[in-house]
């Protein structure tokens, strides 16, 4: 009994040191508070999936079989692709970093593979997408961040008949689930050896092996020794999962969909915020891929709103654009990046670098912090010129009007510190009021 015992506790603790041993390296922490300092990025959503123009869901969506799904590596020519075209976008916009889609659900690869010949090499453009993008962004500098399914809806080796989607692509053949693990890990291993220095794996599609109200996954992820294969290649490298629950040891962000940390708007959310850094992402209209007939675009003001609230709670916004089958992304896209670009020009600062979690959420707005700076983003009109913005303790030696450095009146209370506007001019999309601390 008692070795009985001993032998449990042996398995039970060493099982339990696994799952937990993960140390960051220093310099995996210095690029965690880069990417914090970031707070604003594009997300790209694109591929063979834009050609339908319903979105990148069209495959499961349309109970697409393999066998059709597969032509359309025969039609994707996108030949207006510009990559210093993106990579410019997004910074006008104000973004400091890209994460873009290298292999969605349908399992097609945006770059020249080893392991898959459903791949870019064979499509009319026969042009490395990942690598076209990398160059750019390296040659711009801004960072690149990797998105990565780990659900695929082609292959007979992915444990479909456990998973929750693809089950419309005709497969029969029910494959071997270590073989998948290792086209990943092969797959993996290819990105972050050719392509430079990668900012971040962004893997999604996890949910699909967790069975509705449970979280336990029907299959083993092996995310240990996925994470730790990444980590080898590139320290720096920071590994997010989209699996919507709490992070697994190994994962050095968190990221929520379309949602703010913790809130649960659309079902996906509900896990509660982490000490990791923190990102959240959202569509600029209500689709990620190309969606033809999707004209519900959001306004520049709800966008930059976003930006404040998000960094507010303490958490980075990723957003989306899905361009055009030909490459170019479309022009409401495009207007709208540069308005909020324009915006963060002049209010960047209150933004870039910052940290969030001052106050707790407020509904007039949301409070940003460096140093000994507090920034004040009161994001509605307010009708009688004074609020009081809870939690401020520290003695607040002035208060001045962002835009044009104005004195703005205050009190100090024991419970925060309350602002006067009347006879300021408020801001029809943010007033900013600074705290010197
Ligand atoms: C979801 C969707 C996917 C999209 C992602 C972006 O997980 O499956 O299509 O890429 O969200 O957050």
């Amino acid at each position: 009994m008692r070795t009985f015992l001993f032998v449990f506790a042996f398995i039970f603790i060493g099982g339990l040191s696994h799952a937990q041993s993960y140390t960051p390296t220093p310099e995996n922490l210095a690029s965690r508070k880069q990417f914090e300092d970031m707070r604003f990025g594009m997300f790209i959503h694109w591929g063979p999936f834009s050609i339908p123009g319903s979105g990148e869901w069209v495959m499961n969506e349309r109970n697409i079989t393999v066998k059709n799904y597969t032509r359309l590596e025969k039609f994707f020519n996108p030949i207006d692709f510009d990559a210093a075209q993106y990579v410019r976008t997004a910074k006008d916009a104000g973004m400091k970093y890209i994460t873009l889609i290298t292999r969605h659900h349908d399992g097609f690869s945006m770059w020249d593979t080893k392991y898959s010949d459903f791949n870019i090499m064979h499509t009319p453009y026969k042009k490395d997408i990942v690598k076209l993008m990398a160059d750019e962004c390296h040659k711009q500098g801004i960072k690149l961040v990797l998105y990565y399914s780990l659900l695929d809806w082609r292959s007979d080796d992915y444990s479909y008949w456990t998973g929750r989607t693809g089950q419309g692509t005709g497969r029969t053949v029910h494959g071997d689930w270590n073989e998948y693990i290792k086209f990943m890990k092969n797959q993996l291993t290819e990105l972050l050896t050719n392509y430079g220095e990668v900012e971040g794996i962004w893997f999604d599609g996890y949910w699909d092996q967790v069975k509705k109200g449970e979280t336990k996954p029907q299959v083993d992820w092996h995310t240990g020794e996925i994470y730790s294969l990444i980590h080898k290649l590139q320290p720096k490298c920071l590994i997010g999962d989209n699996h919507h629950s709490t992070p697994l040891p190994g994962e050095d962000f968190q990221m929520f969909e379309k949602d703010l940390p913790g809130g649960n708007t659309t079902g996906f959310g509900g896990a509660s915020a982490s000490s990791l850094p923190l990102e959240t992402c959202e569509t600029m209209n209500n689709s990620w891929g190309f969606n033809i007939t999707d004209t519900n675009y959001k306004s520049v003001p709800k966008l930059i709103h976003y930006i404040v609230n998000a960094a507010g709670y303490n958490a980075n916004f990723l957003l989306n654009i899905g361009p055009m089958p030909n490459g170019e992304i479309q022009q409401e896209f495009t207007d709208t990046l540069k308005s909020i670009g324009q915006w963060l020009k002049v209010n960047g600062e209150t933004i870039y670098g910052t940290r969030g979690n001052v106050v707790p959420k407020q509904e007039w707005g949301a409070v940003t912090i460096k140093g000994k700076t507090l920034y004040v983003h009161i994001l509605k009109h307010l009708d009688n010129g004074s609020l009081l913005i809870p939690n401020i303790t520290p003695k607040v030696l002035k208060a001045i009007l962002f835009s044009d450095k104005r004195k703005i009146k205050f009190e100090q209370q024991a419970n925060g510190v309350t602002i006067h506007l009347d006879n300021i001019p408020q801001d029809k999309i943010d007033t900013i009021v600074q705290l010197e601390i």
